[in-house]
């Protein structure tokens, strides 16, 4: 079939046009046109491609959807071997590297290109005339998989290598993975169509990327990173890594922006900690960081041993996973009667802590993950994150083993357990008989930032339901020396602590006591706002939800749980009883002042610990002004207030651009 002249032309321009957006859309981040008009440019280049079939090329960018499946993968021989890395696990071992680096290049200082060390696979990609011609996996260094229309669909790899600069020859050496919103997208679809969970990004990326149909590839969002050329056909090639990084960057490859230069091995240790704190916000998984002696001619002199680089090296990060197994699953009780299946594990060190338990957090979760006692499973526990089990490993299930089902009745208290319908919790109906809610409710009730009852932790509090002393809340007003005294663990000097605690908590605030009593889906913040609105506790005792659905932030969820609390006639009761025992709150409490302060209706988050006071002492000053604390820092902060060793929250205002002040700062703006 002829082809017109002024149509190859447009098929050529649209795939020049298409190419540039990808780029600006996938390794830039900074589209400049909308989705739908790239849809509309993909769209007209594929009629055109199925009009004149003459005109379809491998790398044009309408391959990125996948074309037919392939019955295997044909093997690739790596010209140039794809090594691994020597791995540091501790400072000791990263100055033992730099001395050897030191030694023998013979100098005092050494100059490092460092980057991540992306969680991913490595992956070799081979461009002829600036055509992408050949891709493939490591497989075992010297022999891998090809891969080639995988990597295709792969949207930030360039298909076509552009401007004056392309290399006749080039491969590019880097790491094929998957950003952690695209694993938890991909994990949701799969939960949905009823398919398996992967476990990590990792696996996700390696599974998808060996995938005999690229059209499933292409469903499943990858990224791409490179971190260094194999084999150039260019003369003067840049003499330093990061100047290998930024010819990468110019051909339009995606470089990392966490890339540095640093001096000596002060500057690895500083980089190491600031990557590790930025670990959580990073949009890809990375285990660790990577430092290259930057000088190519240095590299040179420094060469390999066996199979890796002696001018770099990999400095691991505290694993944040690790397999161990099921021994158990219990049933917890929560203060309001929350069933929670909790794992029992053989203990394992993960995140830098020991993990003997993890929850499981209810019956849909346990069926979603088909956790089972005796499952070799993945325990996640990243930053200060609570640990979760994020898979089971299905190859090592014994045999004969049987699935979890939630009792039928409480194992404290043998009342009826119902599922909420809309709900994925499971409760007991026991209420306050249940002595697993009487005790929880206790515990949450002399809490700190409840009643502030120092002095009655766990096992006394156990003690007191267990013993029939402390049948209601009410029943806590009642204690006295003799009886706490009679308690194991307990000695006249401590009992007489607890009974003065007691009675310095009758002078407390209407929010405090709104958040003491545990309504159910009432916290700390929604309890101030009701205390704010309502005034008085009548007032708020006697709303209908009509009323309650006015508060701010006070949707229907809570409202009905507010009615339903007062409803009952004997949490009546026990607030009468305790406000005769002489429990008081100033009423009609301040409400915050105008707009004319600094602080009214801004949001501040408190990270590390102050001087000279407390976190609580400052969350009290912000919100007498009318301010907000929120614990996580986002767009909407207004102030983040810093610390010694404030950590990742930090760094995340630093890169929202949001105000920074230490405490002095702090305390000035309070005054103004
Ligand atoms: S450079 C001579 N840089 O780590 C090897 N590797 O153990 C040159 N990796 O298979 C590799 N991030 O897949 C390099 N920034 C980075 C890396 C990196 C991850 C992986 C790579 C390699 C393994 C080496």
């Amino acid at each position: 079939m002829e082809t017109f002249p002024d149509i190859s032309a447009r098929v050529e321009e649209l795939r020049r046009t298409l190419a540039q957006h990808n780029y600006l859309y996938y390794v830039k981040d900074a589209p400049v046109i909308p989705d739908s008009e790239y849809d509309r440019l993909f769209r007209e280049l594929q009629e055109l491609e199925q009009q004149f079939p003459q005109l379809i090329t491998p790398n044009s960018p309408t391959c990125r959807v996948g074309g037919a499946p392939q019955s295997e993968f044909s093997q690739v021989v790596h010209n140039l071997p794809m090594l691994s890395l020597n791995n540091a696990l501790d400072a000791g071992e990263v100055s033992a590297f730099d001395t050897r680096v030191r030694e023998m290049l013979r100098v005092d200082f050494v100059e490092y290109e460092v980057e991540p060390k992306y969680d991913g696979l490595a992956v070799s990609l081979r461009y002829e005339s600036g055509q992408f011609m050949q891709g493939a996996t490591r497989g075992d260094g010297f022999k891998g998989e090809n891969v080639t229309n995988n990597l295709r669909t792969i949207n930030s790899i360039p298909l076509q290598l552009k401007g004056s600069m392309v290399p006749n020859l080039v491969e590019v050496r880097g790491e094929v993975l998957m950003l952690k919103a695209d694993f938890e997208k991909l994990n949701r679809v799969q939960l949905e169509l009823g398919n398996k969970q992967f476990v990590n990004p990792r696996n996700a990326a390696a599974g998808s990327l060996r995938q005999l149909d690229a059209r499933i590839t292409a469903s499943r969002k990858l990224s791409f990173f490179c971190y260094g050329i194999a084999e150039c056909s260019t003369e003067n090639l840049p003499q330093t890594q990061s100047g290998t990084l930024e010819m990468l960057e110019h051909l339009q490859f995606p470089v990392s922006k966490e890339r540095e230069i640093v001096h000596g091995v002060s500057g690895l240790f500083s980089y190491y900690k600031k990557l590790l704190e930025k670990r959580e916000i990073l949009p890809y998984q990375i285990d660790g960081v990577v430092y290259k002696v930057n000088s190519i001619q240095s590299q040179e002199k420094l060469g390999f041993v066996a199979r890796a680089p002696r001018f770099a090296i990999a400095h691991k990060f505290p694993a944040e996973e690790a397999m161990t197994m099921v021994q158990n699953i219990d049933v917890q009780v929560g203060r309001t009667g929350t069933l929670t299946p909790v794992a029992r594990l053989v203990p394992v060190f993960v995140g830098g802590v020991t993990v003997s338990s993890a929850t499981l957090h209810n019956e849909d979760e346990i069926r979603r993950k088909d956790v089972r006692i005796g499952d070799s499973v993945i325990v996640r526990r990243a930053g200060d994150v609570i640990p979760e089990i994020v898979g089971v490993v299905r190859e090592l299930r014994p045999a004969h083993t049987v699935e979890f089902l939630m009792p039928e009745k409480c194992p404290v208290c043998n009342s009826l357990i119902k599922r909420v319908t809309g709900e994925a919790a499971s409760r007991c109906l026991g209420g306050l008989f249940c002595a697993a809610q009487r005790k929880q409710a206790l515990c949450h009730f002399v809490s700190r930032n409840a009643m502030d009852i120092d002095g009655l932790g766990e096992k006394i509090v156990e003690q007191l339901v267990d013993g029939n002393i402390v049948k209601t809340l009410a029943d806590v007003y009642q204690l006295t020396i003799p009886m706490l005294e009679k308690l194991d663990r307990m000695a006249y000097k401590s009992a007489a602590n607890v009974v003065e605690a007691i009675d310095n908590s009758k002078n407390t605030t209407l929010a405090r006591f709104i958040y003491a009593l545990g309504i159910r889906n009432v916290g700390e913040s929604t309890a101030k706002e009701l205390a704010k609105y309502f005034g008085k506790l009548e007032r708020l005792m006697n709303a209908d939800e009509e009323t309650l659905r006015r508060v701010p932030d006070i949707g229907p969820i809570v409202a009905q749980s507010v009615v339903q609390f007062f409803m009952e006639s004997h949490n009546r009761d026990v607030i009468d009883r305790i406000r005769r025992a002489g429990v008081a709150w100033p009423e009609n409490e301040l409400r915050p002042q105008d707009d004319k302060t600094t602080i009214n209706g801004k949001v501040f988050v408190l990270t590390g610990t102050l001087p000279n006071i407390t976190r609580d002492e400052a969350r009290a000053r912000i919100e007498a002004l009318g301010g907000k604390v929120s614990s996580s820092v986002s767009k909407k902060t207004s102030y983040v207030i810093i610390g010694t060793d404030p950590g990742s929250k930090l760094v995340k205002a630093k890169e929202l651009g949001i105000a920074i002040l230490n405490e002095d700062g702090f305390l000035d703006l309070l005054q103004q």
